[in-house]
């Protein structure tokens, strides 16, 4: 029944559309941007995104849909949420982000009805309930909640609800003051044992003037007995807006101990992901590749609009903890199903001469590196991506200060500037980069760190290549694959 409703192929052509990713998911046409009610419900991934399908600006909130298989091949189906009542109809507002639940073979969907009131938007938390997962019904009962704690209205919304034993929990994104009036961020918990009544038990983290002003997109589960709890934080002092912490917790009593703070993704793009559970268990998270306005490193939303869409997701990936509670976060291995291996060249001496690679697909393919920092004289590694008409992106490994920077200075005419993360200096290292036409994913020591950003190449930027900026280096493996669309 389902397959009969999702639409089969898109009509795309990618020789028009030639900033559209092949393997990364995009809507049809309009504007995108969080993930949303991910879950894997009666034999399908289901993918829920923010999304305006009029234009390819952010209005009118609406949840989009699809569905897939394999987490590679979307089909998309009828929009699941649209602005259609008086607590969610606003052009400035609509049905903001939430997350989905499955109880008694019904799936249902938690957002957040928005619209502009008060100094600003009054948010409230909402359900919506399907038994096909295609046709929703918003609940009779909305809101169900309808302030946060302090009883006045502040920002509050994108509810992640989860099960732990036999009850249900949700997260909320919340401030104190305001996310922009230099408010305090806030992560609220609500329990409930039938998904409509909710009780608020406390917070599971505040910023206390050190995170930043408002906590967007908050998701909370468990890896190897310890809690995560990743949200985005909107003027996080040192912006880390993609904010991730590992410890224990105490759902009785609402204590959250926090033993370790990371970054899920260091690059200019990756928002508001959201985590699910994969068919054989393991956890995987989806983000949205761009950015908003308030971000202080962006600059523009890019030229996509004039191929009718705009905004793309992440590859899914799958979130391992290793003994120092620090989160991993690799592509899923489905993903390897769409790739041809081009060129597989091992034990090769780099140079300050371009080594060049050369992908059959040049915009879309992957480049994998792997070495011993001991084999690489130079302690320094470049690598030049969509390569022409003078322009480059380009990936610096700094081996001494332990530096990995994505330079998209000189990429193409839309962006701009660098960003880097510190990583942990040891002997093996591994690089997977993954290019598809406007996205770059740059991963290294096995998702340990990543840096994620848009770029707007021209067609005529084709090449690719890895060098040292002096002496040479070893490399044990250099492997080049294309990627094809799934699309
Ligand atoms: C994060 C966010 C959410 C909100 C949604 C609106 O990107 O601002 O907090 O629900 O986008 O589209």
């Amino acid at each position: 029944m389902i397959e009969h409703i999702a639409k089969n192929k898109r009509e795309y052509n990618l020789e028009k559309e030639h900033w559209r990713p092949a393997y990364h998911f995009s809507a049809p046409k309009g504007w995108l941007n969080d993930p949303n009610g991910l879950i894997y419900y009666k034999g399908y991934y289901h993918l829920f995104y923010q999304h305006n399908p009029k234009h390819c600006n952010w209005d009118s909130m609406h949840w989009g849909h699809a569905i897939s298989k394999d987490m590679m091949h979307w089909k998309d189906l009828p929009i699941a949420l649209a602005p259609d009542l008086p607590y969610d109809n606003d052009p400035d507002g609509g049905c903001f982000s939430g997350s989905a639940v499955e109880k008694d073979g019904i799936l249902y969907l938690f957002y957040t009805g928005a619209i502009k009131g008060g100094n600003g938007l009054i948010q409230t938390q909402c359900m919506a309930y399907s038994e096909d997962g295609v046709h929703f019904k918003k609940y009779e009962g909305n809101p169900i909640i309808s302030l946060p704690p302090s009883g006045v209205l502040e920002d509050f919304r994108d509810p992640k609800v989860f099960s732990v034993g036999d009850k249900w929990y949700m997260v909320i994104g919340g401030s104190v003051g305001g996310a922009e009036g230099g408010g305090d961020g806030r992560i609220y918990l609500y329990a409930s044992d039938d998904l409509l009544q909710w009780e608020y038990k406390g917070n599971i983290l505040e910023s206390n003037g050190k995170l930043g002003t408002m906590f967007e997109c908050p998701d909370m589960f468990e890896l190897n007995g310890k809690w995560v709890v990743t949200c985005f934080p909107i003027f996080h002092p040192k912006n880390n807006k993609a904010l991730y912490c590992v410890g224990t917790m105490d759902f009785e009593n609402c204590e959250y101990h926090i033993e370790h703070i990371g970054t899920l993704d260091a690059g200019f793009d990756y928002y508001a992901s959201q985590s699910f559970l994969d068919e054989n268990g393991n956890r995987v998270l989806i983000g949205w590749l761009h950015g908003f306005s308030w971000m202080p490193w962006f600059e523009n939303s890019g030229p996509t609009d004039i191929e009718g869409w705009r905004g793309t997701l992440s590859i899914p990936r799958v979130a391992t903890l290793d003994k120092n509670n620090q989160l991993h976060l690799q592509p899923i291995s489905n993903l390897d199903n769409i790739k041809t291996l081009d060129a597989l060249e091992e034990n090769i001496q780099i140079t300050k001469t371009k080594h060049k690679l050369n992908p059959s697909d040049p915009h879309s393919f992957e480049i994998k590196i792997s070495g011993n920092v001991s084999e690489i004289e130079s302690r320094f590694l470049e690598i030049g991506l969509l390569v022409g008409n003078n322009k480059e992106t380009k990936i610096e490994l700094d081996f001494i200060a332990g530096v990995m920077t994505l330079d998209r200075s000189n990429s193409d005419v839309y962006t701009s500037g660098k960003v880097n993360c510190i990583f942990d200096n040891e002997d093996k290292f591994d690089l997977q980069v993954l290019v598809d036409h406007s996205c770059i994913e740059v991963i290294l020591n096995k998702g340990r760190h990543i840096l994620s950003a848009n770029v707007y190449p021209e067609k005529e930027q084709t090449e690719c290549y890895i060098r040292t900026p002096y002496k040479s280096a070893t490399l044990r493996k250099v492997e080049t694959r294309s990627l094809k669309s799934v699309w």
